[in-house]
C-alpha cells in the first residue's frame, strides 16, 4: 500500500503501532475529548448502574472507524470497576464459542463485541436470551430424549460496536438499552487530542503545526495520532525533533496528503467519479471495480469522510461528486470534464437537502 494511503486510513494497524495507539487512549471518561453528548449520556448510565450496584444496560456504539468505540468500551469497564472481555463478530464462529465466553463472565463484567454486525445468526440466537434474561439454553442429549436446560449467567453488560448500524438485525438492536452514534471530531477537538498525545509522547509541537495536523486528520483521532507520529519521525530525522509548521507541511507533502486531508485513494475515488462517470451518479460496485477497492472499504472508510466534507452526495441513483469536490480536484490540476448531470450542479435545492451539515451558502450557485 502507498504510504499516504495507510497513514490516513482510520482502520487500526497491527503490531507496534497498535501498542503506541493504546498508550494514547484515554482511560477515563473525564480524559475523553469530544463526543460530548455520548459522554454525558454514558456518564448518567454508568453512575446510575453504579448507584444501584447493578450491571449497566447494554450499550451499542456505532459510527465510522477510528472515532473511539473501542476506547469507550474500555472506559465503560474501567468506570464500572469491572473486567472487560473483548471479542468480535467474526471471531465467534459457533454458538458454543459464545456460550464459553458468557459462562466465564463475572458479575457486572463488560463483554465488548466489535463488528457486532458480523455475528452469524446461530450465535445471535444465543445472545438474545443472554442479554435479556442472563441465561442460555443448552441442549442435553440427542433425538427424542433431548431436552433443553436453562443455564443462568451472572448479570453483565454487552458493549457492541459497529460501523454499520443498518446491518444489525432489529431483534439484536432492540436488546440494547442505549444506542449512541459517534460523529467525526471538529478541528478544535482534534487539536486538543494532538496536544494531549504530544504530551504523552514527550514531543514539542508548535500551535501552527497542531492546526495543520488537525485540519488534515479526517475528523478522526486515530488518524491525527498517526499523523503526529509520522511528523515526529520527520522532525527527528530532518530537524531537532521539535515539530514546526514547516516540518508538518513537509511531512504531509511527503505523505501525499492534501490540504483537505485527502490521500491518494480519496483522490482516485473522486477523480474516477468525475472523469470516468461524468461526476455521477455511479453505483458502488462500478466505482469499486474502477479503483480496485472493496465496496465495503469504500462505504465504511472513504465515503463517510467525503460525505461529511461535502465532496460526495449519495442519491438513490448512486454517488455524485459535488461541485466542491470538482473545485478541489481542479485546484490540484486534475482534468475536470463537464458533469453528465448538468442539471444537478446548478440545482441548489438538491444540494441543500443532501449535503448534511452544510449550509446553502457554501454550495456553489
Ligand atoms: N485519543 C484518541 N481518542 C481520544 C479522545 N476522544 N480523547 C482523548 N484522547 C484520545
Amino acid at each position: 500500500m502507498e504510504e499516504g494511503a495507510s497513514v490516513v486510513t482510520p482502520e487500526p494497524l497491527d503490531g507496534a503501532e497498535a501498542t503506541v495507539e493504546t498508550s494514547l487512549r484515554p482511560r477515563r471518561l473525564a480524559e475523553y475529548i469530544g463526543q460530548s453528548s455520548v459522554k454525558q449520556n454514558l456518564q448518567i448510565l454508568l453512575t446510575a448502574a453504579a448507584q444501584r450496584g447493578e450491571a449497566a444496560d447494554h450499550v451499542l456504539l456505532y459510527g465510522p472507524p477510528g472515532l473511539g468505540k473501542t476506547t469507550l468500551a474500555n472506559i465503560v469497564a474501567r468506570e464500572l470497576g469491572v473486567n472487560i472481555h473483548t471479542t468480535s463478530g467474526p471471531a465467534i464462529e459457533r454458538p458454543g464459542d459464545l456460550a464459553a465466553i458468557l459462562t466465564n463472565l463475572e458479575e457486572r463484567d463488560v463483554l465488548f463485541i466489535d463488528e457486532i454486525h458480523r455475528l452469524n445468526h446461530s450465535v445471535e440466537e444465543i445472545l438474545y436470551p443472554a442479554m435479556e434474561d442472563f441465561g442460555i439454553d443448552v441442549m442435553i442429549g440427542r433425538g427424542p430424549s433431548a431436552r433443553s436446560l436453562r443455564l443462568s449467567l451472572k448479570a453483565f453488560t454487552v458493549v457492541g460496536a459497529t460501523t454499520r448500524a443498518g446491518r444489525i438485525s432489529s431483534p439484536l438492536r432492540d436488546r440494547f438499552g442505549a444506542v449512541y452514534r459517534l460523529d467525526y471530531y471538529d478541528a478544535s477537538e482534534l487539536a486538543t487530542i494532538i496536544e494531549r498525545s504530544a504530551g504523552i509522547l514527550g514531543v514539542t509541537i508548535e500551535p501552527d503545526a497542531v492546526t495543520i495536523l488537525a485540519r488534515r486528520g479526517r475528523g478522526t483521532p486515530r488518524v491525527v495520532n498517526r499523523l503526529l507520529r509520522r511528523v515526529r519521525d520527520h522532525a527527528e530525522v530532518t530537524g531537532d525533533g521539535r515539530i514546526t509548521a514547516a516540518q508538518a507541511e513537509a511531512a504531509m507533502a511527503a505523505m501525499d496528503i492534501d490540504h483537505e486531508g485527502l490521500d491518494t485513494t480519496d483522490r482516485r475515488l473522486l477523480a474516477a467519479i468525475v472523469q470516468k462517470f461524468g461526476s455521477g451518479p455511479v453505483g458502488g460496485a462500478a466505482l469499486a471495480a474502477v479503483i480496485g477497492e472493496e465496496v465495503e472499504t469504500i462505504e465504511d472508510v472513504y465515503e463517510p469522510f467525503l460525505l461529511q466534507l461535502g465532496f460526495l452526495d449519495r442519491t438513490p441513483q448512486g454517488r455524485v461528486a459535488t461541485e466542491r469536490a470538482r473545485d478541489h480536484l481542479r485546484g490540484l490540476g486534475y482534468d475536470v470534464p463537464a458533469p453528465r448531470r448538468g442539471e444537478r450542479l446548478d440545482a441548489g435545492l438538491w444540494d441543500g437537502i443532501t449535503s448534511e451539515g452544510r449550509s446553502g451558502s457554501e454550495t456553489p450557485a
